[in-house]
């Protein structure tokens, strides 16, 4: 698949089959988020791979939003390291440069992904941050959860003429 047609075509999964997904793939999905730009290519990002069953039952506990996690089998939770950028706001844009590249590389492999919100949701954070046992300067900034899809909505075309504006609004 060529890049134009993976970001055409690539879509929220939520729906997954349950199968595993090889090691070769995570690495794929995972240098992925490591290829993504950072400001100041100072890539304050650290990846926390998810597949234990009884964890992933804890991040659903609190996180309402990511119910197809356990079906998935795999979260990838992205956090920023606020020693190594403190601007936050950077960090959180270099985390979600990540995300975006992993989402790619899975559709990329004809996987499923969703990203899952965390930052700037407080209860949220707290949750990662107590099951994932987080240091202070460790933000988690969103979860790729990933799997083998089962089936999945159809490709939309967003561009809008409308919202395009040349030399200023
Ligand atoms: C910052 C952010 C947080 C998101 N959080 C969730 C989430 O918690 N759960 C979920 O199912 N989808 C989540 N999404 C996915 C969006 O709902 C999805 O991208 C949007 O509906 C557009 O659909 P598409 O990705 O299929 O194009 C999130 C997306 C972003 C960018």
């Amino acid at each position: 698949m060529n890049v134009f047609e993976a970001i055409d075509s690539r879509r929220s999964i939520r729906d997954f089959t349950g199968e595993a997904i090889s090691e070769q793939n995570l690495k794929t999905i995972l240098k992925a988020g490591f290829q993504a730009p950072s400001a100041h290519n100072l890539e304050p990002r650290e990846f926390i791979v998810v597949k234990d069953k009884k964890i992933i039952e804890e991040i659903v506990k609190f996180h309402k939003y990511a119910k197809m996690l356990p079906q998935a089998g795999y979260g990838i939770i992205v956090c920023g390291d606020t020693t190594k950028q403190d601007v936050l706001g950077f960090v959180i844009s270099d985390c979600s440069a990540s995300i975006q590249n992993m989402l790619l590389a899975a559709h990329g492999l004809d996987l499923g992904a969703v990203w899952c919100g965390v930052y700037p949701r407080e209860h949220l954070i707290k949750g990662m941050t107590d099951v994932l046992n987080l240091p202070e300067h460790i933000v988690p900034v969103g979860m790729v959860v990933v799997g083998v899809k089962d089936g999945g909505p159809a490709a939309i075309d967003r561009y809008d003429e409308s919202k395009i504006h040349y030399e200023g609004w």
